[in-house]
């Protein structure tokens, strides 16, 4: 579906760029119209007078004679007119066809304009713009009305084809919201389950979002990876809460029941489809694999550990480090960098420290936005 829309953006952007061209193409043809008006009434002078005849030639065989300029002419009797004001007729129904053919070209514009700056091409703003725009495409019939009609029923079918994708589309938006409202719901009772009172979750799902930004991620893919990962920690719904909650340092069985939790949390979500569930499984699972193969549940290692499991892993460690929890207190931000530069290498992907350096205003200041409102029990 994005890619489709992606498509019909890019179409939007070229189809600007002829409309561009041929703006620049009717404007010169109405300046040239006007010179050839002016030339009409100066036909003593021979140079004007082979301008005009010409000119007249080439602009009627580019649009026709006009049938409005037929039906003048039939009224009139232009022919018994002189000369010279048929002519500066027939050109000043040229000028009005251009200038139409202008209006239109603007209209068209807009319509894709609004196109590219929604990157959204099926909204009820673009179905309402096509289906009043129709109507000035009646306009044509004065000229030709087989033409007319055709331009004018061509368009209404697209602004039906139109309202129809924005309905899809406010289907498909419903249907992430609630998604995303499940999602969060699942977030917090495990954020209330465990010990990460506050706001680790929020946190850690906007400090993967800037990474995957900084790393090359496109706003839908990133957005994408925040929701994700806010599921990380889903499997300690798992964990037995005197574990999740004992004061102080761990035993080692407790900390291989702790060790769990990845395995868990890609359980949970097993059954559940869709392309951020299916994100979020491999979030879970990887979250606490190390670059370096030191990690767990597996030990991937390097490149086997997916690029959205190794950006989690750094904004996971890093929020950690600057979070107090009820066995350390929390470091302090500069030392917390230090710590993940540190890492680089071993126990997290380079690029993704790389990115973690580039962004760190941003994630600091994301940090400091969503601080524990109250301190971890
Ligand atoms: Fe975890
Ligand atoms: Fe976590």
């Amino acid at each position: 579906m994005n890619t489709v829309k992606d498509r019909i953006v890019r179409y939007a952007k070229a189809l600007n760029i002829m409309a561009i061209i041929a703006r620049v193409f009717v404007i010169v043809g109405m300046v040239v119209t006007v010179l050839q008006m002016i030339a009409t009434f100066s036909l003593n002078t021979p140079f004007m007078a082979d301008f005009y005849d010409g000119g007249i030639e080439q602009i009627e065989s580019i649009l026709g004679r006009s049938a409005l300029f037929q039906v003048l002419h039939d009224i009139a009797d232009l022919s018994a007119m002189d000369p010279v004001y048929q002519k500066a007729i027939e050109l000043f129904i040229t000028l009005l066809s251009l200038l139409v053919l202008l209006l239109y070209i603007i209209f068209f514009q807009k319509l894709i304009g609004h196109i590219i700056k929604a990157q959204q091409p099926f909204s009820h703003e673009s179905a309402r713009r096509m289906t009043s725009g129709s109507w000035w495409l009646l306009l044509p019939v004065l000229i030709n009305p087989v033409l007319g009609l055709a331009l004018f029923m061509i368009m209404r079918f697209f602004a039906v084809i139109f309202e129809y994708g924005a309905y899809l589309q406010d289907q498909a938006d419903e249907t992430s919201r609630i998604q995303e409202e499940v999602i969060v719901s699942l977030a917090e009772i495990t954020e209330n389950k465990s010990e990460q009172t506050g706001q680790h979750i929020r946190r850690v799902s906007e400090y993967s979002r800037i990474l995957a930004r900084q790393l090359g991620y496109s706003p839908e893919a990133a957005r994408n990876l925040r929701l994700a990962s806010t599921m990380h920690d889903l499997g300690k719904l798992m964990i037995p809460s005197e574990i999740l909650d004992k004061p102080g340092k761990l035993t080692d069985e407790e900390f291989a029941v702790i060790k769990k939790h990845p395995v868990y949390g890609e359980h949970l979500l097993h059954n559940v489809e869709g392309e951020t569930m299916a994100l979020a499984r491999l979030v879970a699972l990887e979250h606490h694999e190390r670059y370096d193969g030191k990690g767990y549940p597996e030990g991937k290692q390097g490149e086997a550990i997916s690029l959205d499991g190794r950006i989690v892993a750094v904004a996971d460690v890093y929020d950690a480090l600057t979070s107090r929890r009820s066995y350390k207190t929390a470091w302090d931000p500069k030392d917390a960098y230090d710590e993940i530069v540190k890492g680089s290498g071993t126990q997290f992907d380079a690029r993704v420290v790389d990115a973690f350096k580039t962004a760190y205003d941003e994630i600091d200041a994301t940090r400091r936005k969503y601080a524990d409102d109250k301190p971890a029990a």
